[in-house]
């Protein structure tokens, strides 16, 4: 079998599913994951003969493509802020708008890092002299602590998830990208800062994306999302969709450090609503878009 081929095996048996467009990009996917080429070379190989095992892996990842599966678990890895990441059906598939929280994070964090201590600015932090310390909540597969602490290496970074399959994963992504993380298993709706260890622990950098979707938005999400995904990191445990945005406004008050940062991803449907939670107790909060214009970010500086 040539490669051209299976490109019209792709386009023939995926097209109940998928556009024509998508269809040409699933299979410059798996091509070049498979034979590892990128997509010039793709063109130049379309008339390549392949291996009968690389013949058989095409058919297999065909087989799955069917069922609907998103690439990124059949491959087991995705791209995330330019790097490799482990992803199985424990995880959330990390997503563009969680780049852009990062992006915020980081621009923020360094901004702040490098800057001389203005006299006239008392509320800038301090990051370069001390230990600084984060906490992301809802880990996943770890994207946030392990970019985090890509950038900030020198920081003690902690991340929490319900879930020890999403914290394997989590672990495994670290390890892979040599990050020293502090992974714990917790519920943070119920346990995190009850626990005798983390009473009166208070970080400078308090970053989440929660599980933000309620109850009554589950019929617009895509069967492919809530049939591969887990419910668990996408929706809301109870009827109250802000129910991990009221806790970590109101932990904020004693465990974010006095001109500490929060970053939140929030749900673009409760922009306003979620913002009101923060109004309280921060000398600066701001709701920001993400690049389709969506408000999808809370800043917020104690
Ligand atoms: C929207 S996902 C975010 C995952 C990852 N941070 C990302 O941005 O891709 C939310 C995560 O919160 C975790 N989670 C759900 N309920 C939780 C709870 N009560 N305590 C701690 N983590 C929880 C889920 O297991 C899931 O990994």
């Amino acid at each position: 079998m040539r490669l051209s081929d299976i490109k019209i095996l792709f386009q023939q048996e995926l097209s109940e599913l998928y556009s024509k467009s998508e269809i040409e990009e699933l299979f410059s996917i798996f091509a070049g994951h498979l034979l590892n080429l990128n997509k010039i070379e793709l063109r130049h190989n379309l008339e390549k003969n392949l291996s009968e095992s690389d013949s058989k892996q095409f058919s297999e990842y065909i087989s799955e493509l069917k069922t609907g599966k998103p690439f990124q678990q059949i491959l087991g890895e995705t791209e995330f802020y330019g790097m490799k990441f482990f992803v199985n059906e424990y995880v959330l598939i990390p997503r563009p708008e969680t780049e852009e929280l990062l992006e915020l994070a980081i621009g923020k964090i360094h901004l702040d890092r490098v800057r001389e201590p203005q006299p006239d600015n008392p509320t800038t932090l301090q990051l370069s002299n001390s230990l600084v310390k984060i906490l992301d909540i809802g880990t996943g597969s770890g994207i946030i602590p392990i970019v985090l602490k890509k950038h900030f290496p020198e920081a003690e970074v902690t991340a929490i998830d319900i879930s020890e399959d999403a914290l394997e994963v989590a672990k495994k992504n670290a390890e892979f990208h040599k990050t020293e993380i502090n992974f714990l298993k917790k519920d943070y709706l119920n346990e995190v800062f009850d626990s005798v260890q983390t009473d009166n622990e208070v970080f400078d950098v308090i970053i989440s994306n929660p599980p933000y979707i309620g109850i009554e938005e589950n019929p617009e999400i895509e069967d492919s999302v809530k049939g591969f995904e887990p419910n668990l990191a996408l929706f809301s445990p109870t009827s109250d969709a802000l129910i991990f945005y009221r806790k970590i406004a109101q932990d904020c008050k004693n465990h974010l450090a006095e001109n500490g940062f929060l970053f939140l991803e929030i749900n673009q449907k409760l922009g306003k609503e979620t913002l009101e939670l923060y109004k309280n107790g921060f000398s600066e909060v701001e709701l920001l878009k993400d690049i389709s214009g969506n408000d999808r970010m809370i800043f917020g500086r104690k």
